[in-house]
């Protein structure tokens, strides 16, 4: 039976990708997150803020972990003058420590069934530089160069891939698609003239978290409308 824990999955790209994993035959889909909301009843949930020390995610681990992907993300677009070091801080304990914490936590059971798989999240704003993005480029460069060295650490045991998105449409790029024109000139910035639902970006995910990616490691993806490279 593949166990899933899925970090941040009760949102956005997380909750697509959770509603993907149960159809897989027996899957189990653990979710941590600070808050359940419409999660299905079959997920098991446990509440955790991944940026709080004093939470204990060894006894939320499951005794197994086929599949775990860190979902938490920030998008704190400003100039760079306007950027206090402790926005910086911010950024990263959210989008990096809180990944060291939950991947140290997992560590031993990802190890002990020899081929797990771990998704990390980046972002186009890491391959391309883009105004206003210091902050959240900086901590997702962060995650890219984690993605690679753990790769090599935990090889051949565990694949650890990172996606690095463009815009996608979750709650937490809402205020960037709040109308029909930001939507369209969100689109246009595309060369594929789109803006891609959670569940594309999901869809890559769940993909790298199956045998059909059991290729496939130390890498940066992109899911990002040819954004990053066009
Ligand atoms: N959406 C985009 O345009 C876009 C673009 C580029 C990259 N990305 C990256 O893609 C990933 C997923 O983004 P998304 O848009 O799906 O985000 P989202 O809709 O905000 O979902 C984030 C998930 O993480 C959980 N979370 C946030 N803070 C947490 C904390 N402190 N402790 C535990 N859980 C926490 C949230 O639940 P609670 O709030 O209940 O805790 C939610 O389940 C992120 O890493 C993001 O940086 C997104």
């Amino acid at each position: 039976m593949p166990t899933y824990l899925i970090i941040g999955g009760s949102s956005g790209i997380g909750r697509a990708l959770v509603d993907q994993l149960l159809t897989r035959e027996d899957a189990e889909v653990h979710v941590w997150a600070r808050e359940q909301r419409d999660l299905p009843g079959t997920v098991r949930f446990t509440p955790i803020d991944v940026t709080d020390e004093a939470s204990d995610l060894k006894s939320a681990v499951p005794e197994e972990v086929h599949g775990l992907a860190y979902c938490p993300g920030s998008i704190d677009l400003r100039p760079f003058r306007s950027l206090k070091p402790a926005a910086f801080r911010e950024a990263f304990e959210l989008n990096v420590v809180g990944a060291v914490r939950c991947l140290q936590a997992t560590e031993r059971v990802l190890k002990k069934g020899g081929s797990a798989s771990v998704v990390l999240f980046s972002t186009v704003a890491v391959q391309r530089g883009m105004p206003f993005h210091a902050s959240i480029a900086a901590a997702k460069g962060a995650i890219e160069g984690l993605t690679r060295s753990l790769a090599a650490e935990y090889a051949p045991a565990v694949r650890v891939n990172a996606i690095a998105p463009s815009l996608t449409d979750t709650p937490l790029a809402e205020k960037l698609l709040s109308s029909d024109e930001k939507r369209e000139a969100s689109a246009k910035r595309h060369p594929l003239n789109r803006v891609a639902p959670a569940s594309e970006v999901a869809a890559m995910a769940a993909f790298l978290l199956s045998d059909q990616a059991a290729s496939i490691t130390g890498q940066v993806i992109g899911v990002d409308g040819g954004l990053g490279s066009i």
